[in-house]
This record gives structure tokens, C-alpha cells and sequence, in this order.
């Protein structure tokens, strides 16, 4: 057995790493992919009491929503000038907008009258001045206090200010990030080092090709937590393992707010059996679209599977969405790096599976959480670009499957995710132990979310 707290925690099978997968091929491998930072943050139980608890919910609304920055919506969701959208954590609700020169900004969405939301029920829309139905006061795109119905009898307002109170906005990659706590480090600080990884991927020249809603039966983080380590695939996902290298998954802590893993794809999992030929790897490889794109098979040219496929997907996803793709190596085509940005956000850059998710609580309830998908397509080289979709809500019985345009193979593992976490809540409700016992590495991440939200809820920041 290992002794030392550093050999115990980074101990790993016997088998080649993830870098040596990236290798192996003679693609060139970027810089951040070659990157590894492994960190052991200590190996105490962490208690349940933080999934299921209603004061520790209040706590997050107190102490962690109000001091981070958070993706409130794209850009291109607010296209032109005038253009809103109603992003709302907990009881909170901001309007994001573009006012008349084009700039972004966030507002508080109650009424300084009496404090009617300005705008509820519709999530977005194009408004010319921002109008309280309540009785009529309104603002223009810029937040001045332009009209109030009967002014005769609001001669007392005209000295005091009546701006719409606006909180931080931070633009990166096309999204739309706020901020309600004037005192943050500005966004760049916060979410490094994702600019400089994210630096081929182009995220602002993407649209939203799929949103898809899912309502969750557990808590924000364990819905999250379902998704940053690869730990569970052996077990929830057994099919992924023929093509999968799931147990050497590389696992990064890269920033105060970013975490990321790094995951081969094209080579057999060590959990099976008998690894699959090159030929049969490239059969079974999962990615999305591959029904689409994949029409031949050349793997007789004594090429690695990963090299064929990342070449034929290369050219198929640029004559997909009109783009030159040729930039990319293979591993920012076939592998999945997915990069975690505290305290709700996922992010993949690469080519085969470009999504970013959202997790937030439903309500005040810590049993319920929103899990939200969009798929973030390259827009074409030349011509307009495709409006971006329209969320497509399920139900917490309802299976991917049902989402327009949704690849069936990724939604059968998206079903297989999701399927775990209503087990996971009850299981913490149901628990004498109280408590989960986490994996030193490969879990790393789920106690690097866990201890930074402790961090704000001490009122310091990472
Ligand atoms: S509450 Fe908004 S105008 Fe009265
Ligand atoms: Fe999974």
C-alpha cells in the first residue's frame, strides 16, 4: 500500500496515461493539452448535509450566488439593440440587455416604485424602454427614470436617483457573464485560465445549434458533480468502454474557479476484457453525429483509429457548418476536455461534443435543480449565421431522445447520467453515514467544487 499522503493519492494503475494516448499518434498535442496539474486536496468525508439542508441553501443564496460570476445568457440571445433576457438564480432576476449603443448591460428586475418585476413570465423579448406594468413608471435602455405617470404627485423623487441599479457584466467566448457583487475580481481574473485554453476554439463565433432544459429530482452541486469525473462511466455508461479511455482520464485543478479533465477517446477502456482491433474501434467510436458524417471507412491504411477518425470528422463537421476546421489537431477533435468553471458551468471546447451546461437550483428547493445543455456550433465562414435554438424543456421522466436534433446515442448517456441522481438524493435523505468517502484523484474535482463553495460561504473567496 502506498504511504505518503502524495503517493496515496496520486497511485495509478499500470496502464499508459492519457498523455501518452495524446502521443502516441504523432499529432501534435497543444500546449494546454499537455498541461497537467494534479492536485490533492485532502481526503476527509464530506457530509450530506449541504445537498438536502434549507439553511444551507439560504446560505448559498446569501453568501455564494450574490459574489459570483455567473453565465447569465449569450450574446447571441440578445442580438440587437433593445434586446433582453431574464436570467434568475433563486429569488434574484436580472434583466442582461443591449442598450442603444450596443453595450450589455445588467439590471435588477424590480421596480423602484413599488417593486414590480419589470419583466416576468417572458424570458426574452426586444423592448424599446423598460415599462413597469404595475403603474407605469419607466426607464430607458440606459437605466434613466424616464416617466412617471402623474408627476405632479412625485415631485419628491426628482432629487433623489432613480437609476435602474444595474449589477457587473463580464463578455467572454460569446457569454454573458454577471456579476451582482461590485467588490469581485473582474471576469478575466476569475475564469483563468480558460481564455488562454480556450484560445483555438473561437467560443464567440459559435451559435446555439440545441438547448435542451432538464428538470432534476437533487441538489445544484450533485447534479454537477454527476458530470466531473469519470469515475461512474465502468459502471453507468459499460458501452462507452470500447472506445473510452476512462480509468487514466487525466484530472486538473487549473485555477481558483477552473477545474478540467482530460479524457482519450479511440483506444480501448482497461476495464475491458479485450481491447477492440483498430477497425473495430473506429466502428464503435461515440461521438455525436457519427451516423451523420461518417460514411467510409479507411482503416486499412494502417493508421491509428484516432488518426481516421479525427480526420474524417475534420472534414465532415467543415462541410456540415461551412467552416475551415483544419486548424485543429486530433485531440482537440476527438477527445473530450471538460473544463469546469465554478461554481455551475461546464465547458467542452472541442469538435464532437462543443456543449456547456448549466446547473441551478429550482426554487428554494435543494432537492430540485435546471440542467441545461447547448450545443455551441462553429457559425459558417461566410453567410448569416443560424438563429440560436430555443430551449426544449423535459421533464424529469423524459429522455433526451425527445430533443429535436439530439444525437439518440448521446442522449441514451445523458439519460443514463441523469437517472443516477434522483438514487444519489434519496440516498443522502436515506444515509446513517451522512457523509460520502471521495476517491483521492479521480474525484478530486468534486471536492475542489465543494471546498471553494465553502470558501465563499466564509465570506472569503478562493
Ligand atoms: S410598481 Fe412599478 S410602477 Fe408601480
Ligand atoms: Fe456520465
Amino acid at each position: 500500500m502506498p504511504r505518503t499522503l502524495t503517493e496515496q493519492a496520486f497511485a495509478k494503475p499500470d496502464n499508459p496515461t492519457t498523455q501518452d494516448i495524446l502521443h502516441r499518434d504523432g499529432s501534435p498535442v497543444p500546449a494546454v493539452f499537455e498541461l497537467e496539474a494534479p492536485r490533492f486536496l485532502g481526503d476527509d468525508d464530506i457530509d450530506f448535509d449541504r445537498y438536502v439542508s434549507r439553511e444551507f441553501m439560504e446560505r448559498e443564496f446569501r453568501d455564494l450566488w450574490p459574489r459570483v460570476w455567473q453565465w447569465a445568457c449569450r450574446e447571441e440571445q440578445i442580438p440587437e439593440n433593445g434586446d433582453y433576457y431574464v436570467y434568475e438564480i433563486g429569488r434574484k432576476s436580472y434583466i442582461i440587455l443591449r442598450d442603444n449603443s450596443g453595450t450589455v448591460r445588467a439590471y435588477v428586475n424590480s421596480c423602484l416604485h413599488r417593486g414590480t418585476k419589470l419583466r416576468s413570465g417572458h424570458r426574452d423579448g426586444t423592448a424599446q424602454e423598460l415599462s413597469c406594468p404595475f403603474h407605469g413608471w419607466t426607464w430607458s435602455l440606459e437605466g434613466e427614470l424616464v416617466r412617471v405617470p402623474c408627476a405632479w404627485d412625485a415631485t419628491h423623487i426628482a432629487d433623489r436617483d432613480f437609476r435602474l441599479p444595474e449589477v457587473r457584466v463580464g463578455l467572454w467566448g460569446g457569454f454573458v457573464f454577471i456579476n451582482p457583487d461590485g467588490n469581485a475580481p473582474p471576469l478575466e481574473e476569475y475564469i483563468a485560465p480558460l481564455p488562454e485554453h480556450f484560445a483555438n476554439f473561437d467560443m464567440a463565433g459559435r451559435f446555439t445549434e440545441i438547448h435542451i432544459e432538464k428538470e432534476l429530482f437533487c441538489n445544484w452541486k450533485a447534479a454537477k458533480e454527476a458530470f466531473i469525473e469519470n469515475y461512474h462511466t465502468q459502471t453507468t455508461h459499460p458501452e462507452l468502454l470500447a472506445a473510452a479511455y476512462d480509468e487514466p482520464t487525466q484530472y486538473d485543478i487549473l485555477g481558483p474557479h477552473v477545474s478540467r479533465f482530460l479524457n482519450a477517446f479511440g483506444v480501448s477502456s482497461p476495464h475491458l476484457d479485450r481491447p477492440l482491433s483498430e477497425r473495430e474501434l473506429l466502428a464503435s467510436m461515440l461521438v455525436s453525429d457519427r451516423d451523420n458524417l461518417i460514411d467510409g471507412d479507411s482503416s486499412d491504411s494502417g493508421e491509428t483509429a484516432r488518426t481516421v477518425m479525427a480526420r474524417t470528422l475534420r472534414d465532415a463537421l467543415s462541410r456540415k457548418y461551412r467552416t475551415d476546421l483544419s486548424r485543429f489537431a486530433d485531440t482537440e477533435v476527438i477527445d473530450v476536455a471538460q473544463y469546469g468553471l465554478f461554481p455551475n458551468m461546464i465547458l467542452y471546447p472541442q469538435l464532437t461534443l462543443p456543449v456547456a451546461y448549466r446547473f441551478r437550483p429550482i426554487g428554494q428547493d435543494p432537492d430540485r435543480s435546471l440542467f441545461e445543455l447547448v450545443m455551441l456550433r462553429q457559425k459558417p465562414d461566410v453567410g448569416s449565421s443560424p438563429e440560436p435554438a430555443e430551449p426544449f424543456r423535459l421533464k424529469e421522466d423524459d429522455s433526451f431522445a425527445l430533443a429535436p436534433g439530439f444525437d439518440k446515442t448521446l442522449a441514451h448517456v445523458f439519460d443514463q447520467d441523469t437517472d443516477n441522481v434522483r438514487a444519489q438524493q434519496e440516498g443522502f435523505y436515506a444515509s446513517e453515514k451522512g457523509a460520502q468517502t471521495l476517491l483521492n484523484y479521480q474525484e478530486v474535482r468534486v471536492r475542489y467544487l465543494e471546498q471553494t463553495v465553502d470558501t465563499y460561504l466564509a465570506g472569503r473567496r478562493p
